[in-house]
C-alpha cells in the first residue's frame, strides 16, 4: 500500500478486499486467496481502525466480531408483517394447492410458474438496509411483532453489511446452521462442558437468540435469503417475478440456494419435490420441505392472502422421519399432579435430526393399542419439534421373550398406592406433596412462565433447593435470602441475588396467574383465565360454591370437583391461602354487560376483513367465549369463506351463522 495514502483510504480499501474475499469465501464457498491471506488483510484493517477510531463505522467487517451484552431484546414492528406459509402435508395436499390456483387464475394447471425453493430450517429474520447500509435486522416474532437483533445477525460472516447499491431494501430469510458448523459448534460445546445443541435449527435459533453477539459470532451461522420487501411498498429490485428476485439478491452479494428454480405445473412440483428430496441428506443445510411460490408477482397479487398465510404459496413439507429400534425398558414417570406416564426408553436412534432415547406412551391404554412390549422391535418417528412417538410395533420381529408392561401398584418415587378413577385412561400416585417428583414439578410448575413467572426458577434450581431443604412449599421461595442461595451449587453472590430479587419482583401477579400457578389438577391456563375473569378476586374464587364454579362457561363437573377437591385437600388448600397473603395477586377485571356474555361463539372459514385473532378478540371482549367445536350450546357461528364442517354441523344442529357484518353488529349492540 502506498505510503502517501491517507488512513481514510486505506482503510476502505482494506474493507473492500476484505468484504470481497469475505464474500468469496462464506458466501460462494469459493476462495481466491488462502486464507493466512486473508486474516492478515483483516488484521490490517483492524489495527488502522484501532489507530483511527473515528474512522471505525458499523458497516466495517471488523465490526462482525460482536459488541457488549444486550439487557434484553427490543422489540420491533414489521413494516409488513412476516406471516406464514401454509403446509402440504402430502402430495395430495399439494396437488390441490395448483388446482386451486389454477382455478383461480384460469389457467390450465400445466401452464402454472412456480419457484421451487428449499424450505431452511432455522430462524426467519427481516434485515433492513437504508441507503445500502444494514442498519437493523428483527425475528419473525408473532409476524407483526418481532425481536430486534441487529448486532447479533451482524455477526453472521456471509450476511451483507453494505450493498453495492445505496438501496432501502428490507431482505428476508433463514439463519442457518450448515451441518458440518453444528458439528464443530457442537464438538467446541462439549470441549467447553457447555450444553450441546440437539439440532442445527435450535442451535441457529438460540445462537441469534442471545443476548451477548459475541457468543453468536462463535456459533457459525449462515443466512439464506428468500425474498425481500421494499420499504416504501414499491415492487423489491424492480423484479417482476420470484425468481427475477431471487437472482437480483443474488447479485446483491446474498447467499442463495443452488437449488432454488422455476418449474412447471403439478409435474413440475412432483419432479422437483422428488429431487431435492432424494438429495437431501447431501445438502450442507438441513430443509423439512420445498417452497413452491407462483412465481409472477401480479398473479401472487390476484390470489391475495388468507388470514395469516399467502394463497399463492405452499410449503410441501417432506413426510417425518422414521426409524426402527428396540425398547430396553418402560419406566413411570412422576407428574405435577401426580399423573404416572409410562416412557420407553429405547436403544439410542438418530431420527428427525435428534438422538432420541426416551419416548412418553402418555398411558396404559395407549400402550394396549399399540401392543407395546420391553424388547420389542418398534417404529419411531419425528419431524421439526414435534415431540418423538412410537408408530407402531413391528410384531413380526417380537422375540418369546418380550414382556408385557404392567402399571406398577406403588409409586415408583415414593412407593404411594398408585390409583386408576373409575373409567379414566390415567393412573396417579397418590403421594400428593410427599412425592419429591410431584413435589419438584409442582414447585417448578409454580414458577414457570404462564405461571408466577420468576427469571431463573427453572426445574434444575428447584431441586438444588428442595435437595438442600432451602423450601419445601411454594410459599417458602419468599423466605430465600441471597446469602444460603449462593452456597447452592452452581450459585455465585450475584445469580443468587438476582434469584431472591426475582422472587420479590413476581408478587401481585395477575389474578389468572396465581391460579394457573396453584397447579389445580385441569385448571389450566384457559381455565385460570375464565376463572379469573368470572370471578374477579380471589377471595370471591377461594369461597366459590360448586354451583357457582359450574356456571363458568367451558368448566365441567370434573373441574369443579377437581378445584373443591384441592381446597379440600389439607396441605394444598392451606399452602394456597398462605401464598394468596404473600404474593396478592391482583384483581381481574370481571365480565359483564358486554353484548354476548356468557354465549359460546364458533368461528370458521376466513372473514372478509378481521382476522381470527380480531374476531376472537373482539367476541371476548363482548364478553363472549369462542370455542373450537359447534354443539348445541354455541350460540352462533361465525362463518367466512371457506368454512367447513363447522358449517355444515351448526346447519345441521339449527344453531344460527352469522357473517362478519352480523358479528360486529351484535357485538356493537351492547355497546350503544
Ligand atoms: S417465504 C409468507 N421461503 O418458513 C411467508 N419461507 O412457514 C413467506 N422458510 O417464516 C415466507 N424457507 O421462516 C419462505 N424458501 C423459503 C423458506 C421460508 C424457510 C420459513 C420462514 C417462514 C416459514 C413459513
Amino acid at each position: 500500500m502506498a505510503a502517501s495514502q491517507t488512513p481514510e483510504t486505506q482503510i476502505a480499501e482494506l474493507r473492500q478486499q476484505v468484504a470481497h474475499h469475505a464474500y468469496r469465501y462464506y458466501a460462494l464457498d469459493d476462495p481466491e486467496i488462502p486464507d493466512k491471506a486473508y486474516d492478515q488483510l483483516f488484521r490490517q484493517l483492524q489495527s488502522l481502525e484501532l489507530a483511527n477510531p473515528h474512522l471505525i463505522t458499523p458497516d466495517s467487517p471488523t465490526q462482525r466480531i460482536g459488541t457488549a451484552p444486550l439487557d434484553e431484546f427490543d422489540q420491533v414492528e414489521h413494516g409488513v408483517p412476516m406471516l406464514s406459509l401454509r403446509d402440504a402435508m402430502n402430495e395430495e395436499e399439494a396437488m390441490s394447492f395448483v388446482d386451486t390456483v389454477a382455478k383461480e387464475l384460469g389457467l390450465p394447471e400445466e401452464s402454472l410458474e412456480l419457484s421451487g425453493e428449499p424450505k431452511y430450517d432455522g430462524l426467519a429474520i427481516g434485515a433492513r438496509y437504508t441507503r445500502g447500509v444494514l442498519v437493523s435486522a428483527v425475528t419473525r416474532g408473532d409476524g407483526f411483532v418481532g425481536e430486534d437483533v441487529t448486532a447479533q445477525v451482524k455477526t453472521i460472516r456471509n450476511i451483507p453489511l453494505r450493498l453495492p447499491e445505496p438501496i432501502d431494501l428490507e431482505v428476508r430469510g433463514e439463519v442457518v446452521m450448515f451441518k458440518r458448523d453444528f458439528d464443530i459448534v457442537n464438538a467446541l460445546q462439549e470441549a467447553s462442558g457447555e450444553k450441546k445443541f440437539v439440532n442445527p435449527r435450535n442451535a441457529a435459533s438460540g445462537s441469534i437468540r442471545q443476548l451477548d453477539p459475541r457468543v453468536t459470532a462463535t456459533r457459525r451461522l449462515t443466512f439464506m435469503a428468500y425474498g425481500a420487501v421494499s420499504p416504501d411498498g414499491s415492487t423489491p429490485l424492480g423484479a417482476s417475478t420470484q425468481v427475477e428476485l431471487i437472482e437480483g439478491l443474488r447479485r446483491l452479494r446474498f447467499t442463495i440456494s443452488p437449488i432454488a428454480t422455476k418449474v412447471t405445473g403439478k409435474a413440475g412440483i412432483r419432479a422437483l419435490f422428488a429431487q431435492i428430496g432424494a438429495g437431501r441428506a447431501d445438502l450442507p443445510f438441513e430443509i423439512d420441505g420445498v417452497v413452491f411460490k407462483l412465481n409472477d408477482f401480479a398473479a401472487q397479487a390476484r390470489l391475495g392472502w388468507n388470514n395469516r398465510t399467502p394463497r399463492f404459496a405452499i410449503a410441501y413439507k417432506y413426510p417425518a422421519e422414521e426409524k426402527t429400534t428396540t425398547v430396553n425398558q418402560i419406566v413411570v414417570q412422576i407428574g405435577r399432579t401426580g399423573a404416572c406416564t409410562p416412557v420407553a426408553k429405547v436403544e439410542p436412534v438418530f431420527v428427525g435430526g435428534v438422538t432420541v432415547s426416551s419416548i412418553t406412551l402418555h398411558n396404559l391404554d395407549q400402550i394396549r393399542l399399540k401392543d407395546i412390549r420391553v424388547g420389542d422391535s418398534v417404529v419411531v418417528r419425528r419431524a421439526g419439534d414435534v415431540i418423538p412417538e412410537i408408530v407402531r410395533t413391528v410384531t413380526e420381529l417380537r422375540q418369546i421373550d418380550a414382556v408385557a408392561f404392567e402399571m406398577p401398584t406403588s409409586c415408583p418415587v415414593c412407593a404411594s398406592p398408585i390409583h386408576q378413577a373409575e373409567g379414566a385412561a390415567d393412573h396417579y400416585c397418590t403421594g400428593n406433596l410427599k412425592c419429591p417428583d410431584q413435589r419438584l414439578y409442582r414447585l417448578a410448575h409454580f414458577a414457570s412462565r404462564l405461571a408466577m413467572n420468576i427469571d431463573g426458577l427453572g426445574e434444575q434450581t428447584v431441586k438444588a433447593l428442595l435437595d438442600s431443604e432451602l423450601v419445601t412449599m411454594p410459599s417458602d421461595f419468599f423466605c430465600l435470602d441471597a446469602a444460603s442461595v449462593s452456597r447452592l451449587p452452581g450459585f455465585a453472590e450475584v445469580s443468587a441475588s438476582n434469584l431472591v430479587s426475582a422472587i420479590g419482583s413476581s408478587v401481585a401477579p395477575e389474578l389468572h396467574r396465581f391460579i394457573f400457578a396453584l397447579g389445580i389438577e385441569d385448571v389450566g391456563e384457559k381455565t385460570s383465565k375464565d376463572l379469573a375473569t368470572v370471578f374477579g378476586s380471589w377471595k370471591e374464587f377461594r369461597n366459590a360454591t360448586p354451583e357457582a364454579l359450574g356456571r363458568v362457561h367451558g368448566i365441567g363437573p370434573v373441574t369443579v370437583q377437581s378445584v373443591i377437591d384441592f381446597f379440600a385437600d389439607p396441605v394444598l388448600g392451606q399452602e394456597a391461602d398462605k401464598l394468596a397473603v404473600i404474593v396478592m395477586p391482583r384483581e381481574a377485571k370481571k365480565a359483564s354487560g358486554g353484548a354476548l356474555t356468557g354465549l359460546s361463539l364458533v368461528l370458521t372459514g376466513t372473514l372478509p376483513t378481521m382476522s381470527r385473532e380480531q374476531a376472537q378478540a373482539m367476541i371476548e371482549a363482548a364478553g363472549g367465549k369462542v370455542s373450537g367445536s359447534v354443539s348445541k350450546k354455541t350460540h352462533a357461528v361465525v362463518a367466512g369463506e371457506a368454512a367447513g364442517s363447522k358449517l355444515e354441523k351448526a346447519t345441521a344442529l339449527g344453531v344460527a351463522i352469522w357473517d362478519e357484518a352480523r358479528l360486529i353488529a351484535e357485538c356493537k349492540a351492547g355497546t350503544a
